[in-house]
């Protein structure tokens, strides 16, 4: 098979657990997958997938080869497999919004001079560029996707960020003649998804909910930008999508809430549903989910990065819709799981 090659945008823990995904997926037989929701898509095994590009501010990434440069703090993530040199060197890129009032002092800008992204791009070949900012960096995030325009690379939004989802950004690829696919991603075990199929299992059982929230703490770096900056942005995303679970309408909060240092990469969910069922009798549901959170990000990320490799073959641009709403919690257009769920089936199994 081709190889799909990706440049990052991004060395933090997402990052890191790609990586180490790639790597310890990369000898196994598909048989020998555990974990991943899809060891052969479209044809295409994970060690298909191969990090040609890196791009990072943080002078303990910058100059550093990936294979260092995702355990390097602050990334907290867990390790999950040793990894050989990949000569891959991570390169500086400019620092624009990357840092809120928080992050600026757990991140240390590096001083190396910034290189020029869209050649490294090109000089890589890589073909998917693979955005994995800090969710506040939102003029950052634009700044890849046109240098991704200007290299005549695909782009993966996995942030919060409107890319995919904006009408402007995504003719600018359909332009292009590039896909694009975004916003924010879906975790293999995400909060949103495990709430929305609670809230839909319930009311087909004929129960009425009348309120719900969904709110999580987490130690990651990310947790701590949202903190400062993307709390609001990350709620409205988050509630929109659950909101859409339920045939009508609800009181529904979901987001995320707070940081908590000690929990490193780990982050805990806690879901409270509240209803009625037969002859108005009140029922009431309080739950926790625990996960750590960038290696759960990785199976989707996987999916996601071997469904943009089939759009490139089959020359697709702009936003590409079937996969947005399978690996996407801000799709150009939100559906229903089971709708999101067939387009995928169906894009990936068309010739
Ligand atoms: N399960 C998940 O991890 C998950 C799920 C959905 C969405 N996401 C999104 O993925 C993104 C990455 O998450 P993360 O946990 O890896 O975050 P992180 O904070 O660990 O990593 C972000 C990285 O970007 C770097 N950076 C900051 N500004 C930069 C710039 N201008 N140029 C280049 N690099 C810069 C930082 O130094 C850091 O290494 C976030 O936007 C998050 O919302 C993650």
């Amino acid at each position: 098979m081709p190889k799909i090659k990706v440049a990052l945008v991004g060395v933090g823990n997402c990052a890191s657990a790609l990586v180490q995904g790639l790597q310890y997926y990369g000898t196994r037989s598909k048989d020998e997958c555990v974990g991943l929701r899809n060891p052969l898509l479209g044809g295409f095994h994970p060690k298909d997938i191969e990090v040609v590009a890196a791009f990072d501010i943080d002078g303990r990434k910058v100059g550093k080869d990936m294979s260092e440069a995702i355990f390097a703090e602050p990334n907290n993530v867990t390790r999950l497999a040793d990894l050989p040199l990949s000569n891959v060197v991570v390169h500086k890129g400019p620092v624009l919004d990357g840092l809120g009032e928080y992050t600026k002092h757990v991140v240390q800008i590096s001083g190396h001079p910034e290189a020029n992204v869209a050649l490294v791009l090109k000089e890589s070949n890589a073909e998917i560029v693979l955005n994995l900012l800090p969710s506040g960096a939102v003029n950052a995030s634009q700044w890849y996707a046109e240098q991704a325009l200007i290299s005549g690379c695909a782009f993966v939004n996995a942030t919060p960020s409107f890319i995919a989802s904006d009408a402007g950004w995504a003719q600018r690829f359909e332009m292009a003649e590039l896909p694009v696919v975004g916003d924010d991603l879906i975790d293999q075990v995400g909060s949103t998804t495990l709430h929305k199929t609670l809230l839909r299992l319930l009311s087909q059982n004929g129960v009425h909910i009348t309120e719900t929230y969904q709110l999580d703490v987490g130690g990651g770096t990310e947790s701590l930008d949202t903190l400062d900056r993307t709390k609001d942005v990350k709620r409205a995303i988050k509630t929109k999508s659950v909101e859409a679970a339920l045939p009508y309408a609800a009181a529904v909060v979901a987001g995320s809430t707070d940081y908590v240092d000690f929990l490193q990469n780990r982050r805990d969910s806690y879901f409270w549903i509240r209803g009625v069922h037969f002859c108005n009798v009140p029922m009431q549901i309080d739950m926790k989910l625990s996960t750590v959170d960038a290696p759960n990000a990785g199976s989707v990320l996987l999916d996601v990065l071997r469904a943009v490799k089939m759009a490139l073959e089959r020359k697709l641009k702009g936003a590409v819709e079937p996969v947005c709403v399978y690996g996407f919690k801000h799709p150009p257009h939100l559906v229903a799981l089971e709708t999101a769920e067939k387009l995928f089936g169906q894009f990936v199994t068309e010739e």
